[in-house]
Protein backbone atom coordinates (compact mmCIF):
# COMPACT_ATOMS: atom_id res chain seq x y z
CA UNK A 1 0.00 0.00 0.00
CA UNK A 2 1.29 3.25 -0.41
CA UNK A 3 0.96 6.83 1.28
CA UNK A 4 0.77 10.07 -0.34
CA UNK A 5 2.76 13.42 -0.05
CA UNK A 6 4.04 15.98 -1.83
CA UNK A 7 7.64 16.41 -2.22
CA UNK A 8 7.02 13.10 -4.81
CA UNK A 9 9.09 10.51 -2.41
CA UNK A 10 7.45 7.27 -2.30
CA UNK A 11 6.14 6.17 0.95
CA UNK A 12 4.93 2.23 1.27
CA UNK A 13 3.75 0.35 3.98
CA UNK A 14 6.05 -2.51 4.88
CA UNK A 15 7.00 -5.10 7.54
CA UNK A 16 10.33 -5.51 9.48
CA UNK A 17 10.08 -8.64 11.83
CA UNK A 18 6.52 -8.84 11.98
CA UNK A 19 6.15 -5.02 12.49
CA UNK A 20 4.04 -2.88 10.29
CA UNK A 21 6.56 0.01 8.94
CA UNK A 22 6.79 2.90 6.76
CA UNK A 23 9.63 3.24 3.69
CA UNK A 24 10.27 6.66 2.33
CA UNK A 25 12.14 6.43 -1.01
CA UNK A 26 13.91 9.02 -2.89
CA UNK A 27 11.92 10.66 -5.88
CA UNK A 28 14.70 10.52 -8.11
CA UNK A 29 18.38 10.71 -7.38
CA UNK A 30 18.88 14.52 -6.89
CA UNK A 31 16.39 14.13 -3.57
CA UNK A 32 18.88 11.39 -2.08
CA UNK A 33 21.18 13.91 -0.07
CA UNK A 34 18.25 15.57 1.10
CA UNK A 35 16.24 12.31 2.08
CA UNK A 36 19.15 11.52 4.14
CA UNK A 37 19.48 14.69 5.55
CA UNK A 38 15.84 14.10 7.08
CA UNK A 39 16.71 10.86 8.31
CA UNK A 40 19.51 12.44 9.91
CA UNK A 41 17.24 15.01 11.67
CA UNK A 42 14.36 12.44 12.71
CA UNK A 43 17.09 10.28 14.69
CA UNK A 44 18.45 13.73 16.33
CA UNK A 45 16.12 15.99 16.74
CA UNK A 46 13.97 16.09 19.73
CA UNK A 47 11.41 18.31 21.03
CA UNK A 48 9.86 18.09 24.24
CA UNK A 49 6.16 17.69 23.74
CA UNK A 50 6.38 15.57 21.16
CA UNK A 51 7.32 12.39 19.78
CA UNK A 52 9.51 10.65 16.42
CA UNK A 53 8.73 7.70 14.55
CA UNK A 54 12.16 5.43 15.21
CA UNK A 55 14.04 4.76 12.00
CA UNK A 56 14.35 1.15 11.81
CA UNK A 57 16.78 0.60 8.40
CA UNK A 58 18.15 2.69 5.37
CA UNK A 59 19.69 2.08 2.63
CA UNK A 60 19.96 2.33 -1.40
CA UNK A 61 17.05 0.50 -4.20
CA UNK A 62 18.31 0.89 -7.53
CA UNK A 63 20.48 4.32 -6.44
CA UNK A 64 17.84 5.16 -4.54
CA UNK A 65 18.02 6.38 -0.93
CA UNK A 66 15.65 4.88 1.31
CA UNK A 67 14.73 5.05 5.29
CA UNK A 68 12.17 2.54 7.18
CA UNK A 69 10.35 4.16 10.52
CA UNK A 70 7.99 2.54 12.40
CA UNK A 71 4.15 3.03 11.20
CA UNK A 72 1.53 5.50 13.93
CA UNK A 73 -1.63 4.09 13.59
CA UNK A 74 -3.50 7.39 12.86
CA UNK A 75 -4.27 10.77 11.15
CA UNK A 76 -2.62 13.44 10.38
CA UNK A 77 -3.05 17.12 12.23
CA UNK A 78 -4.62 18.25 9.19
CA UNK A 79 -7.18 15.49 8.78
CA UNK A 80 -8.44 15.88 12.38
CA UNK A 81 -8.61 19.33 11.96
CA UNK A 82 -11.93 18.83 10.39
CA UNK A 83 -13.58 16.94 12.83
CA UNK A 84 -11.64 17.19 16.37
CA UNK A 85 -13.45 18.34 19.62
CA UNK A 86 -12.59 21.42 20.46
CA UNK A 87 -11.34 20.13 24.39
CA UNK A 88 -9.18 17.64 22.45
CA UNK A 89 -7.86 20.63 20.25
CA UNK A 90 -6.96 22.65 23.33
CA UNK A 91 -4.85 19.81 24.56
CA UNK A 92 -2.77 19.40 21.04
CA UNK A 93 -1.97 23.33 21.01
CA UNK A 94 -1.16 23.39 24.70
CA UNK A 95 1.33 20.60 23.31
CA UNK A 96 2.69 23.19 20.89
CA UNK A 97 2.30 26.33 23.45
CA UNK A 98 3.92 24.85 26.11
CA UNK A 99 7.22 24.01 24.26
CA UNK A 100 6.97 27.00 22.14
CA UNK A 101 6.95 29.71 25.13
CA UNK A 102 9.40 27.70 27.28
CA UNK A 103 11.88 29.44 25.16
CA UNK A 104 12.61 32.60 25.86
CA UNK A 105 16.48 33.87 24.95
CA UNK A 106 16.60 36.09 22.24
CA UNK A 107 19.65 35.39 19.76
CA UNK A 108 21.64 38.59 18.71
CA UNK A 109 23.32 37.12 16.11
CA UNK A 110 20.21 36.06 14.31
CA UNK A 111 19.67 39.19 12.73
CA UNK A 112 22.24 38.97 10.27
CA UNK A 113 20.69 35.41 9.36
CA UNK A 114 17.45 36.66 8.65
CA UNK A 115 18.87 39.59 6.58
CA UNK A 116 21.04 37.21 4.16
CA UNK A 117 18.04 35.01 3.59
CA UNK A 118 15.73 37.85 2.61
CA UNK A 119 18.68 39.26 -0.27
CA UNK A 120 18.76 35.30 -1.45
CA UNK A 121 14.83 35.88 -1.66
CA UNK A 122 14.58 38.83 -2.79
CA UNK A 123 17.15 37.82 -5.88
CA UNK A 124 14.95 34.92 -6.59
CA UNK A 125 12.24 36.64 -6.86
CA UNK A 126 13.77 39.51 -8.91
CA UNK A 127 14.55 36.83 -11.22
CA UNK A 128 11.37 35.14 -11.59
CA UNK A 129 9.09 38.54 -12.04
CA UNK A 130 12.01 40.33 -14.05
CA UNK A 131 10.92 43.74 -12.78
CA UNK A 132 7.42 43.27 -13.20
CA UNK A 133 6.80 43.47 -9.37
CA UNK A 134 3.41 43.97 -7.84
CA UNK A 135 4.02 47.27 -5.17
CA UNK A 136 2.54 45.13 -2.59
CA UNK A 137 5.70 42.72 -3.02
CA UNK A 138 7.95 45.18 -3.28
CA UNK A 139 6.72 47.00 0.05
CA UNK A 140 6.69 43.52 1.54
CA UNK A 141 10.25 43.22 0.73
CA UNK A 142 11.01 46.40 1.99
CA UNK A 143 9.35 46.18 5.31
CA UNK A 144 11.37 43.14 5.96
CA UNK A 145 14.62 44.51 5.09
CA UNK A 146 14.13 47.08 7.14
CA UNK A 147 12.75 44.95 10.23
CA UNK A 148 15.16 44.49 13.46
CA UNK A 149 15.23 41.02 14.14
CA UNK A 150 15.44 41.48 17.60
CA UNK A 151 13.22 39.47 18.90
CA UNK A 152 14.43 36.17 17.62
CA UNK A 153 14.45 33.11 19.54
CA UNK A 154 17.32 30.31 19.03
CA UNK A 155 15.70 26.69 20.07
CA UNK A 156 15.12 23.04 18.37
CA UNK A 157 12.96 23.66 14.79
CA UNK A 158 11.38 21.43 13.06
CA UNK A 159 11.86 23.05 9.47
CA UNK A 160 8.41 22.39 7.89
CA UNK A 161 5.71 22.10 10.55
CA UNK A 162 2.93 21.71 8.60
CA UNK A 163 -0.36 20.20 9.89
CA UNK A 164 0.09 17.19 7.34
CA UNK A 165 3.61 17.03 8.73
CA UNK A 166 2.19 15.53 12.38
CA UNK A 167 0.74 12.19 12.97
CA UNK A 168 -1.80 11.65 15.89
CA UNK A 169 -2.02 8.89 17.88
CA UNK A 170 -3.94 8.05 21.02
CA UNK A 171 -3.73 11.78 22.01
CA UNK A 172 0.44 11.71 20.72
CA UNK A 173 1.54 13.88 18.79
CA UNK A 174 4.33 12.88 16.46
CA UNK A 175 6.48 14.55 14.06
CA UNK A 176 7.24 13.33 10.44
CA UNK A 177 9.19 14.98 7.67
CA UNK A 178 11.53 17.07 9.01
CA UNK A 179 13.33 19.72 6.90
CA UNK A 180 16.14 21.61 7.27
CA UNK A 181 16.00 25.44 7.93
CA UNK A 182 18.04 28.39 7.22
CA UNK A 183 17.15 28.86 11.06
CA UNK A 184 16.35 27.11 14.42
CA UNK A 185 13.75 28.60 16.23
CA UNK A 186 10.23 28.14 17.25
CA UNK A 187 9.33 31.05 15.84
CA UNK A 188 9.68 29.34 11.95
CA UNK A 189 7.76 26.16 13.21
CA UNK A 190 4.89 28.89 14.54
CA UNK A 191 4.72 30.76 11.25
CA UNK A 192 4.73 27.81 9.51
CA UNK A 193 1.30 26.55 11.64
CA UNK A 194 -0.10 30.58 10.88
CA UNK A 195 0.06 30.01 7.29
CA UNK A 196 -2.54 27.68 7.37
CA UNK A 197 -4.25 28.36 10.77
CA UNK A 198 -4.99 31.82 9.98
CA UNK A 199 -4.38 32.33 6.02
CA UNK A 200 -5.29 28.77 4.95
CA UNK A 201 -2.74 28.05 2.47
CA UNK A 202 -2.64 24.63 2.04
CA UNK A 203 -6.59 25.01 1.70
CA UNK A 204 -6.59 27.05 -1.08
CA UNK A 205 -7.86 25.51 -3.59
CA UNK A 206 -10.08 22.92 -1.33
CA UNK A 207 -13.49 23.34 -0.25
CA UNK A 208 -13.16 24.50 3.17
CA UNK A 209 -16.27 23.37 5.98
CA UNK A 210 -17.31 25.53 8.89
CA UNK A 211 -15.85 23.06 11.05
CA UNK A 212 -12.76 23.56 9.54
CA UNK A 213 -12.59 27.10 9.61
CA UNK A 214 -13.94 27.03 13.34
CA UNK A 215 -10.45 25.10 14.51
CA UNK A 216 -8.29 26.97 12.57
CA UNK A 217 -9.16 30.01 14.36
CA UNK A 218 -9.38 28.24 17.69
CA UNK A 219 -5.95 26.91 16.61
CA UNK A 220 -5.02 30.66 15.51
CA UNK A 221 -6.51 32.45 18.66
CA UNK A 222 -4.94 29.99 21.42
CA UNK A 223 -1.21 29.91 19.65
CA UNK A 224 -1.02 33.62 19.30
CA UNK A 225 -2.72 34.12 23.08
CA UNK A 226 -0.16 32.49 24.36
CA UNK A 227 2.80 34.06 22.61
CA UNK A 228 1.42 36.84 23.84
CA UNK A 229 1.30 35.98 27.33
CA UNK A 230 5.29 35.55 27.52
CA UNK A 231 7.23 38.26 28.73
CA UNK A 232 7.55 41.04 25.68
CA UNK A 233 5.16 38.82 23.91
CA UNK A 234 3.62 41.52 21.35
CA UNK A 235 6.96 42.07 19.73
CA UNK A 236 7.40 38.32 19.64
CA UNK A 237 4.34 38.06 18.03
CA UNK A 238 4.93 40.69 15.77
CA UNK A 239 8.12 38.84 15.19
CA UNK A 240 6.19 35.57 13.88
CA UNK A 241 4.37 37.64 11.68
CA UNK A 242 7.28 39.57 9.66
CA UNK A 243 8.41 35.66 9.32
CA UNK A 244 4.86 34.82 7.70
CA UNK A 245 5.34 37.13 5.70
CA UNK A 246 8.88 36.24 4.81
CA UNK A 247 7.44 32.67 3.90
CA UNK A 248 5.03 34.02 1.67
CA UNK A 249 7.47 36.21 -0.48
CA UNK A 250 9.38 32.70 -0.25
CA UNK A 251 6.76 30.83 -2.10
CA UNK A 252 6.37 33.46 -5.27
CA UNK A 253 9.12 32.03 -7.28
CA UNK A 254 7.20 28.36 -7.15
CA UNK A 255 3.86 29.60 -7.44
CA UNK A 256 2.56 28.46 -10.58
CA UNK A 257 -0.37 29.88 -12.47
CA UNK A 258 -2.43 33.14 -11.66
CA UNK A 259 -4.59 31.62 -9.01
CA UNK A 260 -2.07 31.34 -6.76
CA UNK A 261 -0.19 34.16 -7.38
CA UNK A 262 -2.77 36.41 -6.98
CA UNK A 263 -3.44 33.62 -3.76
CA UNK A 264 -0.37 34.92 -2.39
CA UNK A 265 -0.43 39.08 -3.37
CA UNK A 266 -3.93 38.97 -1.67
CA UNK A 267 -2.30 37.10 1.51
CA UNK A 268 0.80 39.46 1.57
CA UNK A 269 -1.66 42.29 1.42
CA UNK A 270 -3.44 40.99 5.07
CA UNK A 271 -0.45 39.97 6.72
CA UNK A 272 0.99 43.87 5.64
CA UNK A 273 -2.13 45.52 6.93
CA UNK A 274 -1.91 43.26 10.14
CA UNK A 275 1.67 43.98 10.85
CA UNK A 276 1.59 47.92 10.17
CA UNK A 277 -1.22 48.51 12.22
CA UNK A 278 -0.61 46.50 14.90
CA UNK A 279 -3.58 44.20 14.90
CA UNK A 280 -2.05 41.44 16.34
CA UNK A 281 -4.17 41.68 19.41
N1 LIG B 1 5.54 6.85 9.95
C1 LIG B 1 4.35 7.06 9.38
N2 LIG B 1 3.25 6.42 9.85
C2 LIG B 1 2.04 6.63 9.28
N3 LIG B 1 1.83 7.45 8.22
C3 LIG B 1 2.88 8.10 7.70
C4 LIG B 1 4.20 7.94 8.24
N4 LIG B 1 5.04 8.72 7.52
C5 LIG B 1 4.30 9.33 6.58
N5 LIG B 1 3.00 8.98 6.68
C6 LIG B 1 1.88 9.46 5.82
O1 LIG B 1 2.38 9.79 4.53
C7 LIG B 1 2.17 11.19 4.26
C8 LIG B 1 3.37 11.75 3.50
O2 LIG B 1 4.56 11.59 4.27
P1 LIG B 1 5.71 12.72 4.31
O3 LIG B 1 5.15 13.96 4.88
O4 LIG B 1 6.91 12.13 4.98
O5 LIG B 1 6.06 12.87 2.76
P2 LIG B 1 5.98 14.12 1.76
O6 LIG B 1 4.94 15.09 2.22
O7 LIG B 1 5.94 13.59 0.40
O8 LIG B 1 7.36 14.76 1.96
P3 LIG B 1 7.76 16.29 1.69
O9 LIG B 1 7.00 17.15 2.63
O10 LIG B 1 9.24 16.20 1.91
O11 LIG B 1 7.34 16.70 0.34
C9 LIG B 1 1.97 11.83 5.64
O12 LIG B 1 1.22 13.02 5.58
C10 LIG B 1 1.25 10.72 6.39
O13 LIG B 1 -0.12 10.71 6.05
MG1 LIG C 1 4.83 15.93 4.25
Amino acid sequence: MKLRGYSGCELEITEIGGRKCVRKIAADLSYNERLKEQKIKQVKLSIPGFRTCNVLDDGYIDGHYYFTMEYINGKTLAEEMELMELSELEDVIKCFTDVFCSYRTYDKSAGQIFENKLIEIETKINERCRGQLDESISSAIRLLREYSWDYVINSPCHGDMTMENILIQRGRLYLIDFLDSFYDSWMIDAAKLLQDAEYMWSYREKERSSNLCVRMTVFRDLLTEAILDMPEGKCILDTVYHIVLMNFLRIIPYANGSFDQRYITDTIKLIMTKIIKEELT
